[in-house]
């Protein structure tokens, strides 16, 4: 592929399986975003070794050291413009960004969040869905908005919740689908494909991959 790869940030504050998810797809030099920075608000997050494993310049951002949030968002604004970032994914970063910030990403700052929104916004989703009985869970990237795990969606994956399921089983099927769905997505911002009307994504481009997928996790 001849075409310009988007510089991509990636932000954490954890484990970071999301990220090497997407570590992994960029390694393809056809996958049409590279990851120039990887930032994340917690000096012992893992996933800063994941990316230093994969040679990708880290950067740590602890918001403890900010008075204000204001103040944390623009030391990360600052650091991932100085990374030349066009596209920023969040991957389990677990701070809420304020709207000076998203406003200024608007269009570019991608989330995943382990459920299939609208249900089940903020913490232990697993255990909110298991409470809700649903027989169909799953995950969302979506556009970030100011709300909490709230805006446009640009693909979901289903998975099946299973008959004796516990949050550690569910967790770790919709987790297997975040690392097929995250990559996917960030492939057709990358590739200009996503476009945001209001509320909702239209994709563009003839053939566009389908954004859904069901997982039968016995295939
Ligand atoms: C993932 O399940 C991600 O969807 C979730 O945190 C986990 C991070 O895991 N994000 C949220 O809950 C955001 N609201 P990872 O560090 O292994 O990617």
């Amino acid at each position: 592929m001849s075409g310009r790869r988007i510089p991509v940030a990636v932000l954490i504050s954890g484990r970071g399986s999301n990220l090497q998810a997407l570590i992994d797809a960029c390694a393809d030099p056809a996958f049409p975003a590279e990851i120039v920075r990887v930032v994340s608000n917690d000096p012992g997050a893992a996933g800063l070794d994941r990316a230093a494993t994969a040679g990708i310049a880290t950067e740590t951002i602890e918001h403890r050291q900010f008075a204000r949030r204001e103040a944390f968002d623009e030391a990360l604004n600052a650091a991932l413009e100085t990374a030349g970032a066009e596209i920023v994914c969040l991957a389990g970063f677990m701070r809420i960004l304020g709207p000076a910030f998203v406003a200024r990403w608007a269009g570019r700052l991608l989330n995943i969040h382990p459920s299939l929104l609208p249900a089940f916004p903020g913490l232990h989703t697993h255990a909110q869905a298991l409470a809700a009985g649903v027989k169909l869970h799953g995950c969302t990237v979506h556009m970030v908005r100011p709300g909490l795990d709230d805006g446009p969606i640009i693909g979901q994956a289903a998975v099946p919740v299973l008959p004796g399921d516990d949050e550690t089983t569910l967790a770790a099927r919709v987790l297997a689908a975040e690392h097929r769905l995250y990559p996917r997505c960030l492939r057709l911002v990358a590739e200009g494909r996503v476009t945001v009307a209001g509320d909702r994504v239209t994709l563009a481009g003839g053939g566009a991959e389908p954004d859904t997928q069901l997982i039968n996790p016995k295939s």
